[in-house]
């Protein structure tokens, strides 16, 4: 179970990430609560949408999709979060972009792994941990 929470705001698009201590609490943005983003149903479009965590000595590579994710203006991966015991890894793309990202690793354990789509909404993998 997530106990990272994701919310977007519906004018300007912002999205943030939270824990779920405070979850009767939103975020505000634009003058109004922001928008709780659910995460995506395995059910539905998880081949394109679901996060693959390739770990590397020193980095990991994060790539959306089993099948490759449409980049086109109006439906295209926004970003990728990857979370460690240690810290927040970030990545946003634009339009026509590869989804993938690389960040470096430095003595920190993996958690878990997000994607957010501009038409599908938000996509996570939960890592086990190494002695799991
Ligand atoms: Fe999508």
């Amino acid at each position: 179970m997530c106990k990272y929470h994701f919310y977007s705001c519906a004018l300007c698009g912002n999205l943030i990430m939270g824990q779920a201590n405070h979850k009767d609490i939103l975020p505000t943005c634009c003058c109004g609560p922001m928008q709780d983003l659910k995460l995506g149903n395995a059910s539905s479009d998880a081949e394109h949408h679901r996060p693959y965590v390739h770990l590397e000595p020193g980095s990991v590579r994060i790539e959306v999709g089993e099948k490759v994710h449409p980049m086109v203006p109006d439906h295209y991966i926004e970003c990728v979060f990857f979370l460690t015991d240690r810290r927040e890894h970030y990545k946003s793309f634009l339009p026509g972009e590869s989804a993938v990202a690389v960040f470096p690793l430095q003595q920190e354990a993996p958690i878990a792994a997000f994607a957010h789509c501009s038409r599908h909404g938000l996509w996570h993998v939960d890592l086990p941990a190494e002695d799991d």
